[in-house]
């Protein structure tokens, strides 16, 4: 860990040179992003997983800019020394540059996210490293791009022939040379994953992605199996929080169904001194 200091993208770097595991997680409101800073992880990712996750949408196109600075400013204030990154979402910085600069400043400006993370290669080495000129850290996102999936087809491993694999290694260089500060490796085999992190100087981080990346990412609600997520092979479950949520209603249910809550020392009484009962929390 960091001593309490705020996380940076110069702390990043040099996690991967003193090879220290950087921990990565999605968060999409205030009480995930403080659970999360709480339990020690270094980056929040306000992921455009939140249309998956949080809104019920069957993939992350749907997901409006106005979305991602909505949650984004919502992690922020939960953060702490955490370093939060904002998914540019879909089709918003394909068109110019004008129209790309105005959605990274209100994830930047107006939400508090310290840097943006943009799905692609080569196509978009161009925008990342206008972006990266103006002072805007970019973090790029190679493999299985979700919001690509009409296009892809489904989701699906990515880059297991060796012509795939070579296009995903032309596609890391190009996104380093273009001044990303760190790149998500999503749904590749481990041996890909493991050519790519040797040869960058900057961190990968993985999903799916095997051992040997330089730090790992996981969705908040698959790793606590949130919202029914379905089986995946890359997702470890660290704990059943959707169960007990569904186990602490039903407890909810049951005892006002059969008269038990509230109780009387839940209830108020006309001599009693209720100040505050809304004070602070903790
Ligand atoms: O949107 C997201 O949560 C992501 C992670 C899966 C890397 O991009």
């Amino acid at each position: 860990m960091n001593g309490g200091k705020p996380v940076t993208t110069a702390r990043l770097k040099r996690m991967k040179r003193e090879k220290e595991p950087i921990v990565v997680i999605t968060a999409y409101d205030y009480p995930s992003a403080m659970h999360a800073e709480a339990a020690g992880a270094d980056v929040l990712l306000v992921g455009d997983s939140l249309g998956n996750v949080v809104l019920g949408y069957d993939s992350t196109v749907p997901v409006t800019l106005d979305d991602m600075v909505h949650h984004t400013k919502a992690v922020v204030r939960g953060a702490g020394r955490c370093f939060v990154v904002a998914d540019m979402p879909f089709l918003t910085y394909h068109g110019s540059l004008d129209r790309t600069f105005a959605g990274a400043a209100r994830l930047m400006q107006e939400a508090g996210a310290k840097a943006v993370k943009l799905e692609g290669g080569a196509e978009i080495a161009d925008t990342v490293a206008a972006l990266t000129r103006a002072g805007v850290p970019v973090m790029g996102h190679l493999g299985l791009t979700p919001q690509s999936v009409h296009q892809l087809g489904g989701y699906f491993i990515q880059g297991k022939t060796e012509a795939k694999a070579q296009k995903l290694i032309d596609d890391a260089r190009r996104l380093e040379e273009a001044g990303v500060f760190a790149l998500v490796l999503e749904l590749v085999p481990e041996e890909l994953a493991a050519r790519v992190t040797e040869m960058l100087s900057v961190p990968t981080i993985g999903i799916g992605a095997g051992r040997f990346c330089d730090g790992q990412v996981l969705v908040f609600h698959d790793m606590l199996n949130i919202g029914r997520p379905g089986p995946k092979k890359f997702v470890k479950t660290y704990a059943d929080v959707g169960g007990q949520i569904e186990a602490g209603i039903a407890s909810f249910v049951n005892e006002v169904k059969q008269g038990l809550f509230p109780a009387d020392e839940h209830a108020y009484h006309a001599e009693e001194k209720a100040d505050g009962v809304y004070g602070p929390r903790a």
